[in-house]
């Protein structure tokens, strides 16, 4: 099967912590499809209903999707040999980052790990702070310095990544519904709508 029919997203990034998993469970919210992960004690099952994750155990091999089946990869910041295999089945890749010196260089060797084997990469500069004016910035000169094709996309730190947690709601969910609530999340949808638009090209 040519590479570009795969339609699956691969979410990478060989720091813990930077949002792999949220961005995971935002997409698959979104995009109504299932979830992949190699996380051992995964918070995915709070927000996805179980018939849509696929929890891979220890040594588990990563599993063959057909076509027809649209996954994300929810893929734990260690080397893990499954990774390959995740990347060769998807078509874009996210790496969550946020510009810590630590975050910096662990984006830079998941580049390298990555780039090449999908057709589009991005950057998600995540945890954005308006206080903090220069962040995305100063990702986006650290991985263009190395990887001038990938494209970095800001997301902001906002509290609906908890709301999608707690209360099981997609963002969309959220955002039709009148009242103050959704209007103080539009900036987040906006940028978000953005990385959805990146994966669907
Ligand atoms: N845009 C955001 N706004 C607010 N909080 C966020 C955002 N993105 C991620 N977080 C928070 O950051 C923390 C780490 O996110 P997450 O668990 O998704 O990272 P991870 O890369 O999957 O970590 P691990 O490598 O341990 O699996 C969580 O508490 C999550 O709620
Ligand atoms: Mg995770």
């Amino acid at each position: 099967m040519p590479k570009n029919a795969q339609k699956n997203i691969a979410i990478v990034q060989l720091k813990g912590g930077e949002g792999k998993t949220t961005l995971a469970v935002m997409t698959a919210m979104m995009l109504q499809c299932g979830i992949v992960t190699n996380e051992r004690h995964s918070p995915l099952d709070q927000a996805i209903p179980a018939n849509r994750i696929v929890k891979l155990e220890h040594g588990e091999e990563m599993p063959e999707f057909p076509p027809a089946v649209r996954v994300v990869f929810d893929m734990a910041g260690f080397e893990d040999p499954r990774l390959l295999s995740a990347l060769r089945q998807s078509s874009v890749c996210l790496v969550p980052a946020s510009c810590s010196f630590l975050s910096l260089q662990r984006t830079l060797d998941t580049l390298g790990v990555v780039s090449g084997r999908v057709d589009r990469i991005a950057v998600v500069a995540n945890r954005l702070e308006s206080k903090y004016p220069n962040h995305a910035q100063k990702i986006e000169k650290v991985v263009h310095a190395h990887f001038p094709h990938v494209q970095i996309l800001p997301l902001r730190r906002s509290s609906i990544v908890d709301r999608i947690f707690m209360r099981k709601e997609s963002i969309q969910e959220i955002m039709v519904r009148p009242g103050l609530l959704s209007r103080s999340y539009q900036g987040f949808y906006e940028e978000y709508k953005k990385i959805l638009d990146f994966i669907n090209h």
